[in-house]
């Protein structure tokens, strides 16, 4: 009989590809991913130790967790417990004594020994079952949490349980950069690249799955430094390539650094029609003073000077951005230099945090801390900077003709998901049958989040319908 497996992503979207392929390798093992939690045999934690409440989310889970091992167990049925991640990874055999009835804990580059950890797992937990009478919830305790001279790409199997329209690709793992207040370089380890025939394989196997667009990842994916034939390939002759790909109608990276924008990625966003016009270019800062604190290795200006090469090359391209309030040692003067980037540039979308201080890392050390209070005003000032413009974006785009990749069929019936160009969510009628294609929809209306609108050339009669479906129609709307 098959078991059941639930795993639980917090975190990036390096995560939510590691999940993915914890999956792959465990489908081996007999185990059947589901979407709920309950009555399930394993339950993994994919977690994220970035800001302090993403690790307290993880304790509390966990409690929860818990109380589910114990009533299985009072029936006499197993529930095994796995933290993988980074915070695996940075407390690792610390969550073993913190919640001792957790069974296997493993960072982020070794769940390729995925299958003899869960067997070994199995095997303690079932003798510890038997030791306690049938009734025990002690962990087996497994722990993993080495940066191994292999590369776990290497090991994962290539089938993936799963396709859809819109995939992740991770290419690039790790950083070196050791931004002040950053955590990844200790729990992600060192900057490694994929080699280029490998992501190449993967990136036509998902096509051939069906996948419409690949999204490129790396902690620093923009440093990618690929082997190949011939020396290594940077990120732009990657995309390059990758658009050879038949059937790949569309490609996004993330997440970027502004230093790592080299001439070769410039020109792709110029000469690549499928290299959609939005990226994600975290400054974190307007203020030099601040952004040398950070160790960011840049200046303003010279965020401002790439931005500008960028939108040469690719007059539409939207941007986004992370934003650290309240780094240690941030002056009222600083934040205001923040907003006046912002200011400047004109974001699509961006993500912004009050500074958390990270066990280890060099900002959480000094004691020019910012008062929590000033934080909470600093954040609430820039997300309503960041709000306006976003809702200014989405509103600027109404009247527009947007090819929509159809991602999923909506909350309300009759309805489609999915993402324009710039990544805005667009919601429209239409049959189901649309998921998976690329459909020309007008946008009517532009909202804090999402777009809604309709398909252009869609002439259905609003039941979804999949038995009678025409070639001929489709074509044209696809
Ligand atoms: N590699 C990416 C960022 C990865 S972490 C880059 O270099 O931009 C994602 C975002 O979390 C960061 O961009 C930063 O804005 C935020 N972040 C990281 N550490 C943080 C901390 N200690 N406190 C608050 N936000 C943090
Ligand atoms: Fe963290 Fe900086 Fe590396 Fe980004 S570049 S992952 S913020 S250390
Ligand atoms: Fe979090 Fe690790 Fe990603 S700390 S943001 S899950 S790299």
């Amino acid at each position: 009989m098959s078991k059941k497996l639930f795993i639980k992503t917090y975190g990036c979207q390096m995560n939510v590809y590691d999940s993915e392929r914890m999956t792959d390798s465990l489908v081996s093992l007999g185990y059947d991913p589901v979407t709920t939690p309950d009555d399930v045999d394993m339950v993994i934690l994919n977690t994220c130790h970035i800001r302090e409440k993403a690790t307290e989310k993880v304790f509390s889970e966990l409690g929860r967790i818990r109380r589910e091992k114990e009533a299985r167990a009072a029936e006499g049925k197993p529930l095994l417990i796995a933290v993988a991640g980074c915070v695996a990874q940075a407390e690792g055999e610390e969550i073993v004594r913190r919640a001792p009835f957790v069974d296997l804990v493993f960072g982020p580059q070794t769940y390729h020994r995925l299958p003899e950890l869960v067997r070994e797992a199995e095997q303690k937990a079932v003798e510890r079952q038997a030791a306690s009478g049938g009734r025990g919830t002690r962990g087996a305790g497994v722990v993993d949490t080495d940066f191994p001279v292999e590369s776990k790409f290497d090991f994962l199997p290539e089938e993936r349980h799963a396709s859809s329209a819109a995939a992740f690709l991770s290419i690039q793992e790790g950083c070196d950069k050791f931004c002040s207040f950053c955590v990844v370089p200790y729990t992600r380890g060192a900057e490694f690249s994929r080699p280029v025939a490998q992501v190449l394989a993967e990136a036509r196997r998902l096509v051939a799955s069906g996948t419409a667009e690949l999204t490129l990842l790396g902690q620093n994916v923009n440093a990618y430094h690929g082997e190949a034939a011939g020396g290594e390939w940077g990120l732009g002759r990657l995309i390059r390539e990758l658009a050879e790909i038949d059937g790949l109608e569309r490609i996004r990276y993330t997440t970027s650094h502004p230093n790592d924008v080299d001439e070769e990625l410039v020109a792709a966003h110029r000469d690549v029609p499928q290299l959609m016009p939005y990226l994600h270019l975290p400054v974190q800062s307007g203020s030099d003073r601040v952004l040398q604190a950070m160790n960011r290795k840049h200046d303003a200006a010279a965020y401002l000077r790439v931005i500008d090469r960028l939108r040469e090359a690719r007059p539409d391209l939207a941007l986004s951005s992370d934003f650290i309030v309240g780094h240690p040692g941030e002056s009222d003067e600083d934040f205001a230099a923040t907003l006046k980037l912002v200011t400047q540039v004109g974001y699509a979308q961006a993500y912004s945090f009050k500074y958390s201080p990270r066990p280890g890392t060099p900002a959480a050390g000094t004691d020019l801390q910012v008062d929590e209070a000033v934080k909470s005003d600093r954040l609430e000032t820039l997300q309503q900077l960041l709000n306006a413009q976003q809702l200014a974006f989405n509103a600027a785009s109404v009247g527009a003709v947007q090819p929509v990749l159809v991602e999923r069929t909506g909350q309300k019936d009759g309805q489609l998901v999915g993402r324009g160009p710039y990544m805005q969510a667009v919601h429209f009628p239409g049959p189901d049958r649309l998921v998976g294609k690329i459909v020309d929809v007008r946008i009517e209306s532009g909202h804090a989040n999402s777009l809604a609108g309709m398909a252009v050339t869609g002439e259905w009669d609003g039941v979804p319908d999949r038995t009678s479906r025409n070639p001929e129609h489709e074509r044209a709307i696809a």
